[in-house]
């Protein structure tokens, strides 16, 4: 063999390639965190080219061996990687057969198309699972930090305009119910990754008696029911990159959802709104401004959404038009999907951790839900109650606010003579509304923000969480 030729150009080419197609070409730069995967994937490959007479026991023994050994080092930081050599699967390989000659037989009707396919769908399974615990993580921050403040009663806006009041523990629990959707979009895209391609070599199968069914269930590729997933057109598996595709499909959304947590952090952090107090530590201060602490967690995982939709974008551009199979423009999926998994995980982590250690100002929350403005509706069910159509009733209470706004007065403090001078159905029991405690408690349809009701989703997540 060529000593400067990498495995793949053994025989064919005279030399190695030019030094800057060598640069421009290589992946180890980025793919070397593949490795662990790589391995277990070439260990259960070596484990059936031994079950089907290709391999000796011996030879098996001396290759997991090998690949275990190789793969130690990598661990300690002792491999050295070599760019020449191109990526991963081609850097691995080529170590482990200077060292074992049986290595030579590793790739016996395997591909680097099929492998990679399989590199991929193995660590994406990993990351996806350890998502799933990020994002739990951050559900329990939100669950605990409304449990702590659990009779904290906030405006609701819409318009960013204060609406009517809920429970601080509502607002947050409605990112719950999002953090969860997007976990089940993770899980739906997992039953798509967790379908194994090797078998598939380069564009066509093998013409060797593979049991890719055992493979299969070496690597865990089984669903729910214990059944065996394999992938069913071998020209699909070395080119299906959807699966990619839908995970950064899935961490946008996500994304979009950290971020608008982040941005009700941030305003709510804000001198004018002073709803919540982020510990020192989970922020920072200005280089000019002695004041300033600000909430940098926040608004990173609102800006990193930039990268994470830009990734999404970048992988459906990569796929768009590729002809049948595999294309070395799929190369290009990996730092798009490593930097999408690497940013959201992070996000979740530390939104969780700055949520954590944030407090809630409790007489600040007080002062902006005691504003009566926010029962107004409630006047207008007051009127509906005593048998008003609710379209009269909502002009009638637009007047009262009219009246209010116009002597000055809160909507609470005017008198019943002024109430009932705008209508006589309003009775003695009318600014009874007006009590803050009663109107949550009557607020209690499946969803609503209810005294019984946040307090029974409250004990649900707690316990779905645990
Ligand atoms: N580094 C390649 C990738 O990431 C591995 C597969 C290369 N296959 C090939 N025939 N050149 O996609």
């Amino acid at each position: 063999m060529n000593k400067k030729s990498p495995v793949s150009r053994s025989g064919r080419f005279s030399g190695g390639p030019a030094a800057d197609v060598a640069q421009f070409t290589e992946s180890i730069s980025f793919d070397w965190r593949l490795w662990q995967h790589d391995i277990q994937g070439s260990i259960a490959h070596a484990t059936m080219l031994k079950k089907i007479g290709v391999l000796k026991q011996n030879e098996l023994s001396a290759i997991t061996k090998g690949l275990n050994q190789i793969g130690k080092e990598i661990a300690a930081g002792k491999f050295a990687w070599k760019s020449e050599l191109e990526d991963v699967h081609m850097n691995i390989e080529a170590e482990l057969t200077r060292r074992v000659p049986a290595g030579a037989k590793l790739h016996t009707a395997r591909s680097r198309n099929d492998q990679v396919a399989l590199d991929v769908r193995l660590w994406l399974r990993d990351e996806i699972t350890a998502l799933l615990g990020d994002i739990a993580g951050l559900q329990r921050a939100l669950v605990s930090l409304g449990e702590k403040n659990a009779d904290v009663i906030i405006p609701g806006y819409t318009h960013l305009q204060r609406a009517q009041p809920v429970y601080l523990a509502h607002h947050l629990l409605a990112y719950v119910e999002m953090f969860e959707r997007d976990c089940e979009r993770l899980w739906d895209c997992h039953s798509r990754v967790n379908v194994c391609p090797l078998g598939s070599g380069a564009i066509a199968g093998s013409t060797l008696p593979l049991d890719r069914e055992l493979v299969a269930k070496l690597l865990g590729f089984v669903n729910a029911n214990g059944e065996v997933q394999l992938t069913q057109n071998s020209m699909d598996a070395v080119s299906d990159r959807d699966f990619v595709v839908e995970f950064a499909a899935a961490a946008a959304l996500l994304a979009v959802h950290s971020s608008r947590l982040a941005e009700d952090v941030i305003l709510w952090a804000g001198a004018e709104f002073n709803f919540i107090k982020i510990a020192d530590a989970y922020t920072t201060g200005s280089s000019l401004m002695p004041q300033k602490k600000n909430p940098d967690i926040a608004e990173l995982a609102r800006g990193k959404t930039g990268r994470v939709f830009g990734n999404l974008m970048s992988l459906l551009t990569l796929l768009k038009g590729l002809p049948m199979t595999y294309n070395r423009d799929l190369q290009e999926d990996k730092e798009r999907l490593f930097d999408t998994a690497d940013t959201v995980r992070a996000t979740t982590r530390l939104m969780a951790a700055m949520l954590n250690n944030t407090k809630v100002n409790q007489t600040a929350c007080a002062a902006a839900a005691s504003d009566p403005a926010l029962l107004a509706t409630d006047l207008a069910d007051y009127l509906v109650h005593k048998g008003m159509s609710f379209r009269p009733a909502h002009h009638v209470v637009g007047a009262v606010v009219a009246l209010a706004e116009k002597t000055g007065k809160p909507l609470n403090q005017l008198t019943l003579a002024e109430l009932q001078g705008i209508d006589k159905t309003f009775g003695h029991d009318a600014l009874d509304v007006f009590n803050l405690k009663t109107a949550m408690a009557k607020r209690n349809l499946t969803g609503a923000p209810g005294t019984k009701e946040v307090a029974m989703q409250l004990a649900r997540w707690r316990e779905q969480l645990s």
